[in-house]
């Protein structure tokens, strides 16, 4: 059997690059040789595309960007360069002065802006080439945390209060801004720029004086920054697998070891804990898997996406916090590790999303 041609992309201009090289490191090492070719491809920060020559552990730790590990053509001595050519039906990446002659299936493994968020989604779409994970339409709108809201709230999911603001408005009148903020909501607020993840400029204001520094500090980020009331509640996660018909994981739960779930903890120190499946009675799990999918759907996923939640103790309601399109890949992180608890282990995973990739391809097709 001729082997299918994956383009395995990773880092990114966002400021969750070094999370993409750990998670595309991870499937890497796990992706089935037998079955795939695999063509790693870096983004570098400044946003140029290299095919790599190099070890999984280059791409890792980031040395990958350096020139002699570019892959070098050694008859013709020149870089193979990625062409864009939207002119043959399938062909739209070429690969030139290489033995590959078709891309079958890109993996994007990027997450946050230019990555997670439909742009290169797009990109690929009209480049007529089958691609892991959302689409456009729902890679952008799960990235948005200001739009996803808007949806959600439009289909009466729970979720915490929020405002949105401009930063243009907010420069142009602070006070204005602190007062609708203080009418609506009692402190600690948590206040976010709309198109980020991985917890940057993300803060927790529990008084006006923090309440203006966080303001400043997303608006570094983004043109809108969405201020939420604080939820005092456990976060439950839930991995989310399929197209039409999705099926959802047994939900984990993360128990953070500071204030909040932040970059460093996430991806650093990994001193936060989690308890797959998570501590819940079964009404409550099936309740978080249905609201799982509910979401999934929603906001048209495809591939797979995180849902994470807040589950409040005493009331027990469910509140939807977000959905992450590409969420972390890596073995350890707790998408995959969802699965694993679910039955289905790492390598099945990266083997069933790329059949998924196929399969949502010939679907639109
Ligand atoms: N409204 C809120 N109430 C309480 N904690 C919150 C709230 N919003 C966010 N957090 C905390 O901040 C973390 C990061 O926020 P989140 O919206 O998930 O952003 P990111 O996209 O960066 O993961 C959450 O995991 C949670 O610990
Ligand atoms: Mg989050």
């Amino acid at each position: 059997m001729e082997k299918i041609n994956v383009m395995v992309v990773f880092g990114g201009k966002s400021g969750e690059h070094e999370v993409s090289l750990m998670s595309a490191a991870s499937i890497l090492r796990a992706i089935d040789k037998e079955k795939y070719n695999v063509i790693p491809v870096g983004i570098t920060k400044n946003g140029g595309w290299r095919i790599c020559d190099c070890t999984i552990d280059e791409i890792e730790n980031g040395s990958w960007e350096n020139e002699q590990n570019q892959l070098l053509d050694t008859k013709l001595n020149s870089k193979p360069k990625i062409s864009l050519l939207p002119s043959e039906k399938g062909k739209g990446f070429q690969i030139e002065n290489s033995q590959v002659k078709k891309i079958d299936v890109v993996f994007p493994v990027l997450h946050g802006p230019f990555g997670e968020d439909g742009t290169i989604q797009g990109l690929i779409e009209m480049l007529d080439v089958p691609y892991v994970g959302a689409g456009v339409l729902a890679s952008a709108l799960a990235m948005d945390k200001g739009m996803a809201k808007k949806i959600l709230e439009a289909e009466g999911l729970p979720q915490a209060k929020y405002i949105l603001i401009n930063r243009k408005n907010y420069f142009k009148d602070k006070i204005d801004c602190i007062n609708l903020i203080e009418g609506t909501f009692n402190y600690p607020v948590f206040v976010k720029p709309a198109n980020l993840g991985s917890s940057v400029g993300i803060s927790k204001a529990k008084n006006q004086e923090e309440l203006k520094l966080a303001l400043e500090e997303a608006a570094k980020y983004d043109r809108r920054i969405v201020v939420e009331e604080f939820i005092n509640a456990r976060e439950i996660e839930c991995s989310v697998l399929g197209n039409e018909d999705p099926i959802a994981s047994l939900p984990a739960e993360i128990i953070p070891s500071k204030e909040f779930y932040d970059y460093r903890d996430k991806y650093f120190d990994g001193t936060s804990q989690y308890v797959i499946p998570a501590e819940l009675s079964e009404e409550m799990i099936s309740k978080v898997r249905e609201m799982a999918i509910r979401v999934y759907k929603l906001i048209d996923c495809s591939g797979l996406a995180r849902v994470d939640f807040f589950v409040e103790g005493e009331t027990n309601r469910i509140l939807v916090n977000e959905v992450n399109t590409m969420p972390g890949f890596t073995k350890i992180s707790m998408y995959p590790k969802m699965w694993e608890v679910s039955g289905i282990p790492y390598d099945q995973l990266i083997d069933k999303l790329i059949q998924l990739a196929i399969e949502r391809y010939k679907d639109r097709n």
